[in-house]
């Protein structure tokens, strides 16, 4: 059997169950879709492992207790309420990289909007040619195809905009405040919970494409992450004591970001009418900082303001001028 062919069946017996809401025999699913038991508990190990709890009971067959828990293309785009955000979504059970993978499709036409979200990523990439953590199963691993006409250096205002809605959904999704570092980075008392990689295509004056790749740590344990990121990574687990759905968040964070990111291109005003909510967000203002590969040898310096284009404004301690930061990463040395 294809694999789509035997996704249909899959979701199929999904849909069975869902309608059901009660137990339904093994045989009655056998007859139905021509399957022998062996084939049917496979598929229900398989729900299962997809999030669905399903008891089984012999004699009385299989029932669908919960989908809270469900991460999966049909759950996504079930109720999904935005116009174009994640309306085509690739769904991968396992790739290297979304971002590399959306690319592909990018340059074969994707439409604005289209989604690619894994459940494992074996080449997950983070920012720096840094490489991200992607194990099954506990995270949201979505990259985000954009097609804005505006110019390639007001590119990087997206990224800005979308720790705006990722820290909202956060919000929205299960009451966390978390805080933003400048420029995209999700934190939790000081340990990362989200990362953002912005790629782009384009030319001298016209961005071909934006993929938009954000990682979120929804379930990880502490011990799960490499022992390099365990002092310093953090998961929504972690911090609520709970295994927390990804669904929701997910659909949320679609949501939040189409809303803005129309906005964005409706007012054409940079991000002068979103600054009052990332700033209030952004616990790097204020701080005593270090500032890395901004195109110049590392410096400290106070971080001030935050510009109309999402850039830096510091104060060097060296020189005491005044400075834009426009890319680069910054570290918090102390309050
Ligand atoms: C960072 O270094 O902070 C950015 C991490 C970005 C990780 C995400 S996960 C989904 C998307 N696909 C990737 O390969 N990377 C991004």
């Amino acid at each position: 059997m294809t694999h789509k062919k035997s996704e249909e069946q899959l979701f199929a017996i999904l849909q069975l169950l869902t309608e059901k809401n009660d137990f339904v025999s093994g045989e009655y699913i056998g007859e139905l879709f021509g399957l022998t038991r062996a084939a049917i508990w496979k598929d229900i190990e398989k729900l299962r492992g997809l999030g669905y709890e399903i008891t089984s009971q012999t004699r009385l067959g299989y029932r669908l207790d919960s989908s809270l828990h469900a991460f999966h293309r049909d759950v996504i785009l079930k109720n999904l309420q935005t116009k174009q955000l994640g309306q085509n979504t690739i769904f991968f059970d396992k790739t290297d990289s979304t971002n590399d993978q959306l690319k592909l499709h990018a340059r074969k036409g994707a439409e604005e909007g289209t989604l690619a979200v894994a459940e494992l990523m074996t080449k997950g990439k983070g920012r720096r040619g840094r490489s991200w953590f992607a194990n099954r199963g506990d995270g949201i691993w979505l990259s985000l195809l954009l097609r804005p006409q505006i110019p390639p250096q007001d590119a990087s205002m997206l990224t800005l905009l979308s720790a705006i809605a990722l820290s909202s959904a956060i919000e929205e999704t299960t009451g966390l405040v978390t805080d933003i570092k400048w420029p995209n980075d999700i934190l939790y008392e000081g340990k990362k919970l989200c990362g953002i990689l912005t790629e782009m295509d384009c030319e001298m004056e016209q961005i071909n494409f934006i993929v938009l790749g954000i990682g979120i740590n929804v379930n990880t344990k502490t011990s799960d992450f490499p022992e390099e990121l365990q002092e310093t990574a953090t998961s929504l687990s972690v911090i609520l004591d709970k295994k927390i759905p990804r669904t929701p968040l997910l659909q949320n964070f679609l949501m939040e970001f189409e809303q803005l990111y129309l906005e964005f291109l409706r007012k054409k005003k940079g991000l002068q009418p979103f600054l009052e909510r990332y700033n209030a967000r952004c616990t790097t203002l204020g701080k005593d900082i270090s500032v890395l590969g901004n195109g110049e040898a590392p410096f400290f310096a106070k971080a001030i303001s935050i510009t109309e284009k999402g850039e830096l404004t510091v104060k060097r301690e060296d020189t005491g001028e005044e400075t834009v930061v426009f890319a680069g990463e910054v570290s918090i040395r102390r309050n």
